[in-house]
């Protein structure tokens, strides 16, 4: 069994120790391009997260794209061989991390918690009249691993939370809206909105005026999924007419956000650096490694991607 390690951004020895624990015998290593007229090694498998072009044309004979995250958009943006699958993480201790996010995010925005900061800085001692919790809906954009696992945690707050997803969910105590058609509806239902999408053709730019517009009046956005669903210019419009109160957004168009982006500065937004939910490196080694295993029994394994769908 050979593996080939190229993770952008990752340093690779604790995971190259990690993998042969879990995988004895397993030949693993760190790719390096090959220099000019270097036959280079091939692999069976790849662990990857956002590999360069160069590799996918070396490593010709891949079965397998093991994703070290949830979201492949760096692996569709790529030139494909057909027969290369892509397997994205499930899970792996990302949905109890995202949920602790999302709470964190309409609980601050619910009980005004940023606004209680500015009264301690200024030594003011000031009630607030406390916001209705019917009227805090909570819209929930994906309904897959993470988004069905954030609208189940948000309702141990008693908040009224609505899904939209391809197809219909059955989550209980929450409401599912599905596909273009019945979007309208949702949004309109919304007050704070928490997009966990993929990023594919159908949803990149979806965080648009359009949309934004139809959620009620001082809406909150929650962006934990990719910066290229939302129109920024649209959310800075839209929170200085005075249609939405504010937004958390954890990931961004260019990562790091760049000095002079206006983000930084406006008092509505709060910023953290794609860190809603990360890759835990023992949970993914395990998942990984008990997939690698399935494949060679010759069983199907969870989570491949569509290539065509895009997630
Ligand atoms: P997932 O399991 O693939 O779920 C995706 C959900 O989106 C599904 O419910 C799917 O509907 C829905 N969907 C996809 N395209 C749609 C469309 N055109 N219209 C309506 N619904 C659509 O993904 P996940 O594991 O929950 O992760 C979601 C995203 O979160 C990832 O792709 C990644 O970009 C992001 N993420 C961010 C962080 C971070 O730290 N910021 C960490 C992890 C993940 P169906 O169920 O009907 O197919
Ligand atoms: C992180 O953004 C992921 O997709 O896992």
């Amino acid at each position: 069994m050979k593996i080939v390690f190229c993770c952008t951004n990752t340093k690779a020895d604790l995971w190259l120790e990690g993998f042969r624990l879990a995988l004895p015998g397993v030949d693993i290593w760190e790719w390096q391009a090959a220099e000019a007229g270097q036959t280079p090694k091939l692999a069976d498998h790849a662990v990857v997260w956002s590999p360069p072009q160069a590799f996918i044309d070396e490593q010709k004979q891949l079965q397998n794209l093991f994703n070290i995250g949830a979201g492949v958009d760096a692996l569709l943006r790529l030139q494909l061989p057909a027969a290369m699958n892509i397997v994205r993480l499930n899970d792996a201790g990302m949905s109890m991390q995202m949920s602790e996010y999302v709470c964190h995010a309409v609980i601050r925005q619910f009980r005004e918690f940023d606004d209680y900061q500015s009264d301690t800085q200024a030594q003011r001692w000031s009630y607030r009249k406390p916001s209705v919790r019917s009227e805090f809906a909570v819209g929930v954009l994906g309904a897959g691993v993470l988004g069905s696992k954030v609208a189940e945690a948000l309702q141990q707050f008693q908040f009224p939370v609505n899904v939209w997803s391809r197809s219909a969910k059955q989550i209980q105590g929450v409401k599912s809206f599905t596909g273009q058609v019945q979007l309208p509806d949702f949004l309109k239902a919304t007050r704070v909105l928490v997009n966990l999408l993929p990023l594919t053709a159908e949803t990149e730019n979806i965080l648009n005026r359009a949309n934004l517009q139809q959620l009620q009046k001082n809406a909150y956005l929650i962006n934990v999924a990719r910066g290229r669903h939302l129109v920024d210019q649209d959310l800075l419009d839209l929170l200085d007419e005075g249609h939405m109160a504010g937004a958390m957004l954890d990931v961004f168009r260019v990562e790091p956000l760049p000095q002079d982006h206006a983000f930084w500065k406006h008092p509505k937004i709060s910023i953290t650096p794609h860190t809603s939910a990360r890759t835990l490196r023992d949970e993914s080694i395990a998942q990984i490694a008990s997939k690698i295993q399935t494949v060679y029994q010759g069983l199907p394994i969870e989570g491949r991607v569509d290539k065509v769908r895009g997630y």
